[in-house]
């Protein structure tokens, strides 16, 4: 029977060498790791729905969201560094509460990770296909769509997760290289709308600011406010988080974890409100609200095609950063989660070629790709910001805990105003948690449900503990 309650311990050192993970990647790796991971589907698209639910102030969903993000990467910051170990904040719940907690978070940053790479996955698939058929290369529906959508399977979004699995499994370095240069890719996009859309700024865009108000209320069925659309939004900004499943692949995690962490939140935070700001100035929201590709909407509409074009090829080509960076944390996890004995050990194996966890990586590629190839996109953003939203939680709870327990441990980064900043992240998570649509809510509520059954399943089959 296992111990809801035990611990793990916070020494990393005595792994035996086929469990551990390669030390390879430096700061300036996990910073683009991080960026790689942030900015994405949700700058790319989130603008126009986030405009659709909050107006003119999306702009200020963006600086909550942000916000609350902020304070969370403080304390992943410290805490990653306190436990250098991969896992993320499932690691963390099982070294500061416990290992039934540590269960849920873990259970929640599955869903966080696979759906982000699902819907990564079939967001690119559509970017993808609307490119080949410019080409005149039209793909047949039955091969481009889930059954959601009259199709069979969604073909490309299943190839994009294996191809970028692929690269993973020849080793993180490499793929940390690869995933470096199309980080540039992406943000040079980004710069490109803000430079061609910025001469058309014109601020009585911005009247009426708010004409949904603030808190989360519904019209119509769907939640609107700058809360509803903050809670949406958020999917824009996490990425950073999976800069800590790699911390046992870090050559100097000390200092390299909180740069890689707060350098990446505040570089994507900056780009995020400056192309939120110039979108909402350069035309009235509702051209642009709701629509798949709004950058590039707002392009054609500045009779810009050619510049909307390079933006919708950036995004082809760098969206996959994205589908790596929470590719490589949800394999790690799993790792570790197996490692522990709460999922089959057999997977917990680094192949000796590579340093890196090739069989867990293929597995967890077959899942996902079987979610980016059947499952709906809608909601699927809102159901991840659940996942995530827990897990952030958790690890602002681990850092106030050990300050309390353990106030005289080692801390290489010091979350600054801990007191303030912990407790806002929790607060912040739970009031974006409970400004989500209802049926996110209660799907992750049945999520959870699962979760702990299955969890009481391998507590009565297993004796195991935790690797260390
Ligand atoms: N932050 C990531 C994105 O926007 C998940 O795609």
């Amino acid at each position: 029977m296992r111990n809801w309650n035990r611990r793990k311990s916070m020494e990393f050192d005595a792994l035996a060498s086929e469990h551990r993970l390669r030390p390879t990647l430096s700061w300036w790796h996990l910073v683009a790791l991080g960026v790689g991971a942030i900015v994405g589907t949700g700058i790319y698209t989130l603008v126009g729905i986030g405009a659709s639910l909050a107006g003119p102030a999306v702009i200020l969903s963006f600086a909550v969201a942000g916000a609350v993000c902020a304070c969370a990467a403080l304390c992943y910051a410290e805490v990653a560094t306190m436990i250098p170990a991969s896992g993320s904040a499932y690691t963390y719940s099982y070294a500061v509460i416990g290992e039934l907690i540590a269960w849920i978070v873990g259970w929640s940053l599955i869903l966080e990770y696979s759906l982000v790479v699902s819907a990564v996955a079939v967001g690119w698939s559509g970017y993808a296909t609307g490119f080949l058929t410019s080409l005149g290369i039209p793909l047949p529906a039955a091969i481009s769509a889930g059954p959601h959508a009259g199709g069979l399977l969604n073909v490309p979004a299943v190839l994009i997760v294996f191809a970028v699995a692929g690269l993973l499994a020849l080793g993180s370095k490499e793929s940390a290289t690869v995933n470096a240069i199309l980080v540039v890719v992406k943000i040079a996009a980004l710069l490109l709308f803000v430079a061609v859309a910025l001469p058309h700024y014109d601020a009585s865009q911005f009247k009426p600011f708010m004409p949904y108000g603030f808190a989360a209320h519904p019209i119509d069925g769907v939640q609107h406010g700058v809360m509803a659309a903050a809670a949406i939004i958020f999917f824009a900004f996490y990425g950073f988080d999976a800069i800590s499943t790699a911390a046992e692949e870090a050559k100097n995690p000390g200092r390299d974890l909180p740069i890689g962490i707060v350098g990446s939140m505040l570089i994507c935070t900056a780009l995020y409100v400056g192309v939120a700001a110039v979108a909402v100035g350069s035309m009235p929201f509702t051209v642009y609200a709701n629509s798949p590709e709004p950058l590039a909407l707002i392009l054609r509409t500045l009779g810009q095609s050619q510049v909307a074009a390079v933006i919708g090829a950036a995004a082809i080509i760098a969206l996959p950063t994205v589908i790596l960076a929470f590719l490589f944390g949800q394999s790690r996890i799993f790792f570790v989660m197996a490692r522990d004995g709460l999922l089959p050990e057999s997977l917990a194996r680094v192949s000796p070629r590579t340093g890196t966890p090739v069989r867990m990586t293929m597995v967890t590629a077959l899942v996902v790709s079987v979610l980016a190839g059947l499952v709906p996109l809608d909601a699927i953003a809102a159901l991840a910001n659940a996942g995530t939203l827990a897990a952030f939680i958790a690890v602002a709870a681990c850092m106030l805990i050990l300050r309390r327990r353990e106030p005289g441990r080692k801390r290489i980064f010091r979350t600054p105003l801990a007191w303030v900043v912990g407790p806002v992240a929790i607060l912040g998570c739970l009031y974006l948690f409970w400004s989500l649509p209802s049926t996110t809510k209660l799907f992750f509520l049945i999520w959870n449900i699962v979760g702990l059954l299955i969890y009481l399943w391998v507590g009565r089959r297993s004796t195991g503990g935790p690797a260390r």
